[in-house]
């Protein structure tokens, strides 16, 4: 079966597949832990076997509603933040073309995105975007009640309203949130809006194989099944029956943790593809909010290569060294372009005519990886086949299983959050929100 693999640093001495790896029983038991959910967060394992168990009725119904959306409305805006839109973001953007925006035929709506910031500028240019617009809202939060997509779906949905009325607003609006509890759920049942459930068990940040990262993908014209398809085979391809030597998300887990171990605090994922910045923001937070806790984690960072190898490529190369990478290669682009040749030869550039960019693109790859692996920053590789809905699963689920066995390695529990909560306490108290009367007393004396 073709599928992404991963290419780590001989001198970690984990060799793949079948090679030895250090620590093998502590890498076998945080493996074991996660599967038979004896570890802490074990009410949080929704995710593990959701590529293998999403039933047909779900996927069709995701379908049916991203038509509806799709024949309705020119613009969709995805309201959410962290987990609830960050997978749907990173999946659309590497898989539908760069510029669709400027292609007035396309057949899949403009995809945008509120409620993952609280800035009054992004807003009011938003809305004035829509106007004239004929747009829908699918509004997700698991919680039902965080500030920031709450706020947003309040000034779209009074737009959405006033602009087409009640009932119309009712057929474009879809929530995803809680299956019982929360704001949203209750404002969805009270106006009858079409609603999908993220699972208890499945947190945000693990939550792109549920509706909340479906039914914007599909939404956006890329195939759900494929993605599945792709999730399920990695699913399989990391399953506990496998050796700990065989299994590509124990073996990245034990790299990134052997690496901490030696001084490497930061890990950057680097990329070569702006389509994959978006990968690179949902990664880090799916690392960040599970490894970042007790005063342990590595820091994940990212890059976009080769743009970043002319501001923090210094940095990387001879800045502390606390650092390793994780590229993230993609073996074969989706559109060929070769270098013209030009009789004049001003920029000095014949030596390339008659390459593929590609092949320039995969020569900087290359030269960087060596530079920096010379500089003292190791790093292990990602090989993504193609940029294809499949492969995509593949590499989503990979990262949530390697996340996972990470956390237990690392000694955390990688389904929880409790760092969220703190700025968001001094926030309510700040705004005087009814319940924190004790809070603001205390925080306004300290702003004095
Ligand atoms: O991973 C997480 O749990 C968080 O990033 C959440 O996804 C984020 O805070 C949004 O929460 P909610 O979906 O409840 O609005």
């Amino acid at each position: 079966m073709n599928s992404i693999t991963l290419h780590l640093p001989d001198s970690l001495g984990i060799q793949t597949p079948k090679g030895r790896l250090p620590r093998e029983a502590e890498l076998q038991k945080s493996i074991e832990t996660l599967h038979n959910a004896t570890g802490a967060g074990n009410d949080f394992l929704g995710w593990l076997h959701l590529p293998s168990s999403l039933s047909r009725e779900t996927l069709a119904d995701i379908e049916q509603t991203a038509d509806r959306l799709r024949n309705r409305c020119e613009v969709v805006v995805v309201v959410g933040i962290g987990g609830s839109y960050l997978g749907a973001k990173a999946v659309l953007e590497a898989l539908t073309p760069s510029f669709a925006f400027l292609d007035a035929e396309g057949n899949a709506p403009l995809m945008l995105y509120a409620g993952h910031h609280l800035s009054q500028d992004y807003l009011s240019e938003l809305c004035r975007a829509l106007t004239g617009r004929s747009f829908g809202l699918i509004h997700i939060s698991k919680s039902g009640t965080t500030t920031e997509p709450a706020l947003a779906f309040r000034i779209l949905r009074k737009q959405l309203e006033e602009a087409v009325g009640r009932e119309e607003a009712r057929e474009r609006i879809v929530a995803v949130t809680d299956a019982r509890r929360g704001a949203l759920k209750t404002l969805a049942q009270q106006e009858g809006y079409k609603t999908f459930v993220i699972p208890d068990d499945v947190g945000g940040r693990f939550s792109v194989f549920t509706p909340a990262g479906l039914l914007p993908i599909a939404t956006g014209g890329v195939s759900v099944d494929d993605l599945i398809k792709g999730a399920a085979e990695m699913e399989r391809l990391t399953g506990i029956d496998l050796p700990v030597a065989e299994n590509i998300a124990v073996c990245y887990a034990a790299a990134r943790n052997e690496l901490y171990a030696q001084g490497k605090k930061i890990e950057i994922l680097a990329n070569f593809h702006p389509k994959l910045h978006y990968i690179g923001e949902w990664w880090k937070q799916l690392f960040g909010e599970s490894e970042g806790k007790e005063h342990k984690g590595i820091f994940p960072a990212a890059v976009d290569l080769t743009t970043d190898l002319h501001s923090l490529g210094q940095w990387i190369q001879e800045g502390e060294r606390i650092l390793f990478e994780t590229f993230l290669s993609v073996e074969t682009p989706s559109h060929h372009l070769l270098t013209p040749a030009d009789p004049e030869n001003l920029d000095g550039l014949n030596f390339l005519a008659g390459k593929p960019v590609d092949e320039i693109n995969k020569m900087a790859e290359w030269g960087t990886r060596l530079a920096h692996s010379d500089g003292g920053v190791p790093n292990l590789r990602i090989v993504i086949p193609e940029l294809t809905p499949r492969y995509l699963g593949q590499l989503l689920y990979f990262f949530e299983k390697a996340c996972a066995v990470s956390g237990y390695l690392l000694g955390v529990n990688p389904f929880d959050q409790p760092g969220v909560e703190a700025y968001k306490k001094n926030m309510f108290a700040l705004l005087d929100k009814p319940g924190y009367e004790k809070e603001s007393l205390a925080i306004r004396a300290r702003i004095r």
